[in-house]
């Protein structure tokens, strides 16, 4: 039987992932710094990977031939992954670090690794931009990447998702970009995540030294829009403005018409065996969840000046 060690395995991606593996019957241990009794269905350690040391106790204490790793910013953190882990495969968990590509979809190779040295101070995406930088030249470690863009589900921390459910719900106008709304756009269900991250910790593929996107299909803004408005019974009244003039957090998912349209999932339905699920599936229980915890985005404090924006006041 494989066993994994889940970095971040109590969070947001990290529960989804965690709970695909143990269904596809590989021991499943998640990890986080909060010493917490995890409930009944994982086992759990505490560690904090910004002390070394506890990091090293994790993978002595724990074994595994997976490492999967939700937790990982810094290209600091990778070289110590690096020094210490001696199992068959580490899954690194990314984001969209692709370039501007002007609306094109992006390709895994459309990701090129970095020159020089890593910076002292980087911003997230740097961030992950650096760690699959130190990955493309650590050859030794046995690393897969997984891709994923904005994702949501239930408990989605981020609010993203929840700032275009209370929009429909209020029944007011969504101001979304007019270059971009149209096109497929960089989403995922956190349950596809963790699929797809179980897909690569199974170690009779061979996954090693490459990249996989992981995503909705053919989803734009528009679509996801009017999802929500088919599964609330509300109507999706979209307005359509230039992205440079939205009000702020007014459409948290951009998408920002210089970046990539969505990805290209050619690679991992070919190699990791990924498919999305459908868009009705992943609202339905974002919905539920929604409307128990009814979370407001922050956003939505601006309401008011977007209605205006809308001639809706
Ligand atoms: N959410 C998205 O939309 C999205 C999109 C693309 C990529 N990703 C990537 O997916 C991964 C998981 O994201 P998520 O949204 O599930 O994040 P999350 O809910 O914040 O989970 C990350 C987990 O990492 C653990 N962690 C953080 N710092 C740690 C440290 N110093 N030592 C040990 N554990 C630490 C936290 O556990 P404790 O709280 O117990 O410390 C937390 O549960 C991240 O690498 C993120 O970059 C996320």
């Amino acid at each position: 039987m494989t066993r994994a060690l889940v970095l971040g395995g109590a969070g947001f991606i990290g529960v989804a992932t965690c709970k695909e593996l143990m269904r596809r019957g590989v021991e499943t241990v998640a990890a986080g710094r909060k010493d917490r009794p995890y409930g009944t269905f994982t086992s759990y350690v505490a560690f904090d990977r910004t002390d070394e040391s506890q990091l090293v106790r994790a993978l002595e204490q724990v074994e595994p031939d997976v490492l999967l790793d939700l937790a990982c910013y810094q290209p600091g953190e990778v070289d110590a992954v690096a020094r210490h882990f001696k199992g068959a495969r580490y899954v690194f968990v990314s984001t969209g670090v692709y370039p501007n590509l002007d609306g094109r979809p992006a390709r895994e190779e459309d990701f090129v690794p970095l020159e020089g040295d890593p910076p002292a101070e980087l911003d997230y995406m740097n961030g992950k931009r650096w760690c699959e930088t130190v990955l493309a030249r650590s050859l030794d470690l046995p690393w897969t990447v997984i891709r994923p863009p904005a994702v949501f589900g239930p408990a989605d921390h981020t609010l993203r998702i929840a700032a275009y459910l209370q929009r429909v719900e209020d029944g007011g106008p969504l101001l979304v970009p007019a270059e971009s709304y149209e096109r497929q756009a960089g989403l995922a269900w956190v349950k596809d995540i963790g699929y797809a991250c179980a897909l690569a910790c199974d170690l009779r593929k061979d996954l090693t030294h490459k990249a996989y996107n992981a995503a909705f299909e053919g989803v734009s803004l528009r679509g996801l829009i009017e999802g929500i408005a088919r599964a609330t019974g509300k109507p999706a009244r979209i307005h359509p403005m230039p992205f440079a003039s939205l009000p702020d957090g007014a459409s948290p998912y951009g998408p920002d018409p210089r970046r990539s349209a969505g990805y290209v999932l050619e690679r991992s339905r070919k190699e990791l065996g990924f498919e999305p699920s459908a868009l009705e599936d992943a609202l339905a229980e974002t919905l539920a969840w929604y409307r128990v915890a009814h979370p407001s985005h922050p956003g939505y404090a601006n309401r008011a000046q977007e209605l205006a924006v809308a001639g809706a006041a």
